[in-house]
């Protein structure tokens, strides 16, 4: 995919896709917009110390990135799935500021060292699962995820990943009283979730952004 580099207000950076011309992360900050949506209200929002991840969207890593590292702060594993259609080039990620800006310049290359479509052990603390493909034509055959990082592209880009289709896949792969977080609440995109199954809980969204959304698969 043709991407480039830009840098959003917190100083660190993200990727446009001039095939999309969409950002990967939010303008007023990529590892604040990360920690707020999917570490502090996905992963924060998990019981237990075995923590089963989905992410629709691998893109740079970040998010792993800042998985893993909660995993290793709190002790407990987290088993982390991604699924990305457009991996993104080694030459780009060398040049992504996140290691200077978060630390874990080994992790971050690790993850991206990876081999596709394999599950990789990283730590003790966290395993690694990147799939490439399409989230449209994913088998993914359980019931056993907690939390699901809904961080595909927004749907005015790619209106065929909000569907209520989509969400019955996310939800059907989610363990009983699982979550889904994502950066967009337009309510035509709720009301999806919500027919898919989902209760919605509206919630602050990062710096700058009004609203953000947590769906559950109730018990
Ligand atoms: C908003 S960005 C994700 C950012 C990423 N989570 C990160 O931390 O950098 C959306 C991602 O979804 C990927 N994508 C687009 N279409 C897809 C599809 N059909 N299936 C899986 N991933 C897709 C894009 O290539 C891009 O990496």
């Amino acid at each position: 995919m043709d991407v480039e580099i830009i840098q959003t207000k917190d100083g660190s950076h993200t990727l446009y896709s001039r095939q999309f011309d969409e950002i990967y992360h939010s303008r007023n900050g990529a590892v604040a917009e990360s920690q707020h949506i999917f570490v502090r209200n996905g992963l924060g929002a998990c019981p237990g110390n075995v923590i089963n991840v989905f992410e629709v969207g691998f893109g740079t890593g970040l998010n792993a990135l800042l998985c893993w590292e909660y995993a290793e702060s709190k002790n407990i594993r987290i088993n982390y799935h991604s699924i990305e259609l457009y991996p993104v080039s080694d030459k780009l990620i060398g040049q992504i500021n996140y290691p200077d800006l978060v630390g874990h310049k080994e992790k971050f290359q690790q993850l991206h060292a990876a081999k596709w479509n394999e599950t990789v052990t990283l730590s003790e603390n966290f395993t690694l699962h990147k799939i490439n493909g399409s989230v449209l034509e994913m088998l993914f055959p359980t019931s056993s995820i907690n939390v699901i990082f809904f961080d595909a592209f927004s749907p005015e880009k790619q209106s065929e990943l909000w569907t209520i289709e989509v969400f019955t896949k996310m939800y059907d792969i989610l363990a009983l009283g699982g979550i889904l977080v994502t950066y967009c609440s337009k309510s035509y995109v709720r009301k999806n979730m919500q027919q898919a199954g989902f209760q919605i809980e509206k919630l602050p969204g990062p710096h700058g952004k009004r609203d953000m959304v947590r769906a559950r698969k109730n018990l």
